[in-house]
């Protein structure tokens, strides 16, 4: 990664902006560090703990990195966990659009808007590139996605879009978006596993269509709907694991939303998102 793309991301994040130092290595610039966040992450070394509310109140590691962490091997990938979270996926006929199994793109979407919307205004299919090497799976819409029909459209969304343009992708261009649940969950709460066990064949099928390379999974809803695990985010943030019955490499990540509560965090998630990076490069 060149300089410059190091400091897109980084300032994508609201993080510290790296400048060259005579030696050749990295220093910080502390005239365009951003105070509130800079202070927030100087001050956090607390290691991460397995306890799963912690993984989102947790103090932030330092948000330094060393040029050796750029050119670190992608993990190994981890066991997958024993507990079953995971729906089984149906092979539910789709009615007269035949089983879902054998759905193309336009179809399941057609489908998808004739199913019960739980009170949602409308389906939130996914946006992007449907042939994009990069899935980008997050949780549910909130109420900016569920008026315009698109995920990840509000403000969380558009740190998401930072980021991904931080690492040279955007979903004009090379990924594309979805969630684990179609419709707005009622009052923004967290989806139930009977949602989520009926919007997963649409997931499934998607993921079957798309055939990425990677999926990202946005917080702890997608991470664990995907992996079909009750671990919390913090042990299956930033490390690759294997997507259930597929050859797919699936990495955990913070949601954006979250990032935006706690900006303490964003020097993980800039790790995740050097992975990802990374991730791509040897697709
Ligand atoms: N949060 C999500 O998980 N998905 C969206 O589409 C918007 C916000």
């Amino acid at each position: 990664m060149t300089l410059d793309e190091r400091k897109r991301m980084l300032s994508a994040l609201g993080l510290v902006d790296w400048q060259p130092r005579v030696d050749g290595a990295l220093a910080p610039t502390a005239s365009r560090v951003p105070t509130p966040v800079a202070a927030v992450e100087a001050q956090t070394t607390a290691a991460p703990t397995d306890v799963e509310t912690s993984a989102e109140t947790r103090p932030a590691a330092a948000a330094s990195h060393s040029v050796a962490e750029e050119s670190a091997p992608v993990p190994a990938l981890e066991p997958e966990p024993d507990e079953t979270l995971r729906p089984a996926p149906t092979s539910a006929p789709g009615d007269e659009f035949g089983p879902v199994s054998s759905m193309d793109w336009q179809t399941l979407e057609a489908w998808l808007a004739t199913r019960d919307h739980r009170g949602a205004s409308r389906p939130v299919f996914g946006i992007g590139a449907r042939d994009a090497d990069v899935l980008i799976v997050g949780e549910a819409p909130g109420a900016n996605e569920d008026a315009q029909g698109v995920p990840f459209v509000g403000r969380a969304g558009k740190l998401l879009d930072r980021m991904l343009f931080a690492i040279g992708c955007s979903r004009e261009t090379n990924v594309y978006i979805t969630n684990i649940c179609k419709f707005r969950p009622p009052n923004n709460r967290d989806p139930n596993p009977d949602e989520v066990a009926a919007d997963w064949p649409i997931l499934e099928r998607q993921i079957e269509l798309m055939d990425p390379k990677l999926v990202v999974a946005v917080g702890r809803v997608a991470a664990q709907t995907l992996l079909d695990s009750k671990a919390s985010l913090g042990k299956l943030r930033g490390s690759l694991h294997r997507y259930p019955r597929r050859e797919l490499d699936v990495l955990v990540t913070y949601h954006p939303a979250f990032l935006l509560r706690s900006p303490g965090q964003k020097a993980k998630a800039w790790d995740d998102l050097k992975q990802i990076a990374r991730r791509i490069a040897a697709a």
